[in-house]
């Protein structure tokens, strides 16, 4: 890497522009919209808003990331009595109604948005909150107290449903058990452990029972599977790898499934297609598995390559500097499926916070000022 290029004005410039966005945007209750100005994306949803906020806190924004942790404990503890109902059912070996889970995504007042329409049931969301928020503690020296019910009630909660099919990352499949989906719950209750903030002590017994699963049904070619039993990589398991380490991240699980994913959804240039059979928005390259690829090769001193996705980030951009959920001009998988979707929900979602979030968590990896 050259730092006269992470040093660039135009990095500087974007880093700074991608946190106005995500602080501008952000509710007053502390909420993140996933895309303001895009209709079913008004909503908040743990996942994006989570690496949002790790963004946030990794930029000095503290007040901006503690505001939405806070957000996501109350939206937590005013659903108690549910969690404890799921948890009591899971444990008397039955199966809690669907409508009954917690789903992916609220209004910004913490409110369920009451559609019931939507792709729901998805875990992976709680874990990386978990994620984000003891990193976020452990990086400012927070004071965990005010989210201690909401940690205890969240590590209940996934050590409940954890091993449940549901919807993926994307809000697909959800007949299946995803990797990524794993990989995110794994990481979140191990850092609860490792933060010595696991009350109940079901951290560790339930990272041991993730692992056995995956180790056992979760692997194909030597590297990590989309989905348990499956044959198919999706770019979203380069989280399993960075940040969450579910496998060490330089270690043979992790390299052949960086090379799955290479071989089939990186492109030279830079940008990451989701999966191959991808056929939203026509199945292009999103800006934040760019980042998270990015975050990987940083992590494991691949620098060059982490600076190329950060260029290519940046490179698309609009001219006012907002990110979009997936980038202009560049090569479809299913073209002939672009239409249907600008037609149903319109131009592509911009800005996307998430978007914005992991060029920043990138540009931090890569030494970027603001
Ligand atoms: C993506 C999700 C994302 C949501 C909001 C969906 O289209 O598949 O990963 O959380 O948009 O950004």
């Amino acid at each position: 890497m050259s730092t006269s290029t992470t040093q660039s004005p135009g990095h500087a410039r974007l880093a700074r522009r991608s946190l106005e966005v995500i602080t501008a945007h952000q509710a007053a209750s502390g909420a993140y919209p996933a895309c303001p100005g895009y209709e079913v994306y008004r909503y908040s949803w743990f996942r994006d808003g989570s690496f949002v906020a790790e963004a946030a806190s990794r930029y000095g924004a503290t007040g901006s990331a503690d505001a939405f942790h806070r957000w996501c404990a109350k939206v937590i503890t005013d659903r108690a009595s549910r969690i404890e109902r799921i948890i009591a059912v899971r444990a008397a070996g039955g199966q809690p109604a669907e409508a009954d889970l917690l789903p992916t995504r609220y209004t910004l007042d913490g409110a369920d948005t009451g559609d019931v329409g939507w792709w729901d049931f998805q875990t992976d969301g709680y874990g990386t909150w978990l994620w984000a928020l003891t990193e976020h503690l452990r990086r400012h020296g927070g004071d965990p107290a005010p989210y201690r019910e909401a940690i205890r009630l969240t590590v209940g909660y996934l050590a409940a449903t954890w091993d449940l099919p549901c919807y993926d990352w994307w809000e697909e499949s959800k007949e299946h058990r995803h990797g990524a989906t794993l990989g995110a719950i794994r990481g979140g209750l191990a850092a609860v452990g490792a933060a010595g903030l696991d009350t109940a002590g079901r951290c560790g017994p339930t990272v041991t029972r993730i692992d056995t699963l995956v180790r056992g049904q979760g692997l194909y070619g030597g590297g990590l599977a989309k989905w348990l039993g499956g044959a198919a990589v999706d770019a979203s398991l380069l989280a399993c790898l960075t940040p969450f380490g579910s496998v060490d991240p330089a270690g043979p699980v992790a390299r052949a499934t960086l090379a799955a994913i290479e071989r089939d959804l990186v492109e030279p240039e830079g940008g990451v297609h989701r999966y191959l059979q991808d056929v939203f928005y026509g199945g292009g390259q999103w800006p934040v598995l760019a980042g998270l690829l990015g975050w990987h090769y940083a992590r494991v001193g691949r620098t060059g390559d982490a600076l190329r996705e950060l260029e290519w980030i940046a490179s698309r951009s609009t001219a006012d500097g907002l990110l979009p959920e997936q980038a202009p001009g560049v090569r479809l998988l299913a073209p002939e499926h672009l239409a249907e979707w600008e037609e149903r929900w319109g131009p592509n979602a911009t800005p996307l916070l998430w978007s914005h979030a992991m060029y920043l968590i990138l540009a931090h990896e890569l030494g970027v000022s603001v």
